[in-house]
């Protein structure tokens, strides 16, 4: 019998509304709790176009943020918080590069996505970035101590 030890970082991850009407929920949640991270919330909901509009505030004003609007508020998304040891890092890592057409096979975005909006899911590039997404959309009571 051995413990596992890990440093409790977290952060927050959203499958995209392509990744959800594709039926892929269930093989990208089960990356990432084989990968050894801990699901500390879950939940699917609808983006309305202001809380989109604030979760994507650091796009206002680049080409491509309409169309990333429309995008995500086109159908349910699924987000959740992980927890592990260098979450913030070590997600990005297993999500791949935001282009799915130039993501190596192997990473999530590589291996469904073949787009650079429709990519599949998000994850929070920084530990800042991850607490003030999970503030957007979590409530406190939905989060596991
Ligand atoms: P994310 O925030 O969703 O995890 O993606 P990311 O960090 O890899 O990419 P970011 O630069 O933050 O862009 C946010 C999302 O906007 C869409 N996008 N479209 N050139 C384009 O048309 C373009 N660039 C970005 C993607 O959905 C991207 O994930
Ligand atoms: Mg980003």
């Amino acid at each position: 019998m051995y413990w596992v030890y890990y440093l409790k970082e977290r952060t927050f991850v959203m499958i995209k509304p392509d990744g959800v009407s594709r039926g892929l929920v269930g093989e990208i949640i089960s990356r990432f709790e084989h990968k050894g991270f801990k699901i500390k919330a879950l939940k699917m909901f609808k983006f309305t176009r202001e809380k989109a509009e604030e979760f994507y505030a650091e796009h206002k004003g680049k080409h491509f943020f309409d169309k990333l609007i429309e995008f995500i508020t086109s159908g349910p998304v699924v987000a959740m918080i992980l927890e592990g040891d260098n979450a913030v890092e070590t997600v990005r890592i297993m999500i791949g590069p935001t282009d799915g057409r130039r993501a190596p096979p192997g990473t999530i975005r590589g291996d469904y996505a073949l787009d650079v909006t429709a990519n599949v899911i998000h994850a929070a590039d920084s530990k800042e970035k991850a607490e003030r997404e999970i503030k957007i959309v979590f409530d406190k009571s939905e989060i596991l101590e």
